[in-house]
């Protein structure tokens, strides 16, 4: 073999060897930012309980609404024990309250809160991952703190596995 070929040829590896380097560095960066997950039909779950949030009180125009709080099997079980096992999710879905002749019904929906639990990945927010969805937008996550300003609310209820809401 000539000297040339030689060098063109080690080029070549060399050439390769970055492009293997390359695709398991993206492959590591895709893995690391874990894809959205969408509860798809949480609406069929087990029903946890509703709230109406009215205009008027102490709470702000971002929390208004009607909302609704949904399980997944293993958070209704998480819920009796509060001790919630990896792959349970609980949903808090915000809907505009409607107000007409005494009736509030539940309007449009305003955003999907997700919380999905998953011990091992989450380690600083109690084991849940924290996701946020607007309107009725299921591609978007719109937390970028990995849910550190969630958790400070949820933290408090850290005897009942994070989750706030109780099943009565
Ligand atoms: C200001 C305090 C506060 C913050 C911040 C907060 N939550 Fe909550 N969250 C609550 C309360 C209170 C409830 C219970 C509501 C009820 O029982 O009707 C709740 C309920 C939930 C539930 C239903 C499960 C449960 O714990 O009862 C989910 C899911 C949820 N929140 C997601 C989120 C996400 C995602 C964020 C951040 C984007 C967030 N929360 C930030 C106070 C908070």
């Amino acid at each position: 073999m000539t000297n040339s070929s030689f060098n063109t040829l080690r080029a070549g590896f060399r050439r390769s060897a970055w492009m293997v380097l390359t695709l398991i560095l993206a492959m590591g960066l895709l893995y690391a930012s874990e894809p959205i997950q969408y509860p798809n039909n949480f609406r069929l779950w087990v029903h946890v309980g509703t709230g109406v949030i009215l205009p008027g009180g102490p709470i702000p125009e971002s929390e208004q609404g009607m909302h609704h709080i949904f399980a997944n099997q293993k958070a209704v079980d998480g819920y009796a024990s509060g001790n919630f096992a990896d792959g349970s999710v609980v949903v808090y879905e915000l809907r505009e309250a409607r107000q007409q002749n005494g009736i509030i019904f539940e309007g449009s929906r305003r955003r999907v809160d997700v919380m999905i639990k998953d011990s091992n990945l989450y380690k600083n927010t109690g084991g849940w991952r924290f996701e946020r969805f607007m309107g009725n937008g299921q591609t978007e996550d719109v937390i970028h703190d990995s849910g550190a300003s969630c958790f400070e609310c949820h933290k408090k209820a850290n005897a009942h596995g994070f989750v706030i809401s109780q099943i009565h």
